[in-house]
């Protein structure tokens, strides 16, 4: 028998109203790799995200967690099962400290030991939070707030961790320290799926992409083989 997929989507389909935002779109991810959704404003990524994480409810299609449907399951069951969405937009607690906001991201886990040992694990990723574990997390750069929304989905100890553009409005320097982190969090075993306008970057660090237009997937492929379409430079990566 093989083993199940870590994440397969078939033929998603979810309206605003009478508006449709995805299509038909059907994918699936390999454990060990990171696989991206690349697409522009509106294309309809944080929709697919927030279906898969338990936020809104697909009009059709099915969605399977190792094998399992978790469609209609609540966004705390579907963590639970080890599937945790670093939002669009980060969504902190801004005014409770950075050790809280953590601390919430592992709040289902009944093993406390397992979490301090986490927090402890998690930090080593983000040495310039970890000084920063009492502050108020409104009060920190929006490249440190990223990284704490990051830790705080590691928190609950995803077997898939999702992330919505994490790197949206960061200057180059903690781009590059959040795809590093997104690289190192996937060799430690963790499966990703990572949403993003940042074509270039997540081409640079994923195995596997789809090209995500008006609610539909267009292209895919090996993110490789991506990088060295010409359509794929000329209307993605401005080359
Ligand atoms: N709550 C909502 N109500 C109505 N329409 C919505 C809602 N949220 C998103 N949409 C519409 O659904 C479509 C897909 O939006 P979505 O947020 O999924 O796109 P996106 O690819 O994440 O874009 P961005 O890169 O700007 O975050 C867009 O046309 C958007 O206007
Ligand atoms: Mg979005």
């Amino acid at each position: 028998m093989t083993e199940a997929s870590p994440l397969q989507v078939v033929d998603l389909e979810i309206d605003y109203g009478k508006v449709p935002a995805v299509r038909g779109v059907s994918f699936s991810l390999r454990s060990g790799e990171i696989t991206t959704i690349i697409g522009s404003n509106g294309a309809g990524k944080s929709t697919i995200m927030k279906a898969i994480a338990g936020l809104l409810t697909p009009t059709s299609g099915e969605i399977q967690f190792h094998g399992n449907s978790i469609v209609g399951l609540t966004p705390d069951e579907i963590v639970v099962r080890g599937l945790s969405l670093v939002p669009e937009g980060r969504r902190l607690f801004a005014s409770m400290t950075v050790r809280e906001n953590l601390e919430i991201g592992a709040y289902r886990r009944q093993n406390v030991q397992a979490v301090k040992r986490d927090l402890g694990r998690v930090l080593e990723y983000f040495p310039a939070i970890e000084a920063k574990l009492g502050e108020r997390a409104g009060n920190l750069s929006g490249g440190q707030q990223q990284m704490v929304a990051v830790a705080r989905a590691l928190m609950s100890s995803p077997k898939l961790l999702m992330l919505d553009e994490p790197t949206i409005g960061l200057a180059p320097a903690n781009v590059e320290i959040i795809s590093d982190i997104i690289t190192a969090i996937s060799k430690s075993g963790v499966d990703v799926l990572l949403v993003e306008q940042n074509a270039g970057m997540a081409l640079d660090i994923s195995n596997y992409a789809f090209i995500l237009e008006r609610g539909k997937i267009v292209i895919e492929g090996s993110s490789e083989s991506l990088v060295s379409s010409d359509e794929v430079r000329r209307a993605y990566l401005g080359a």
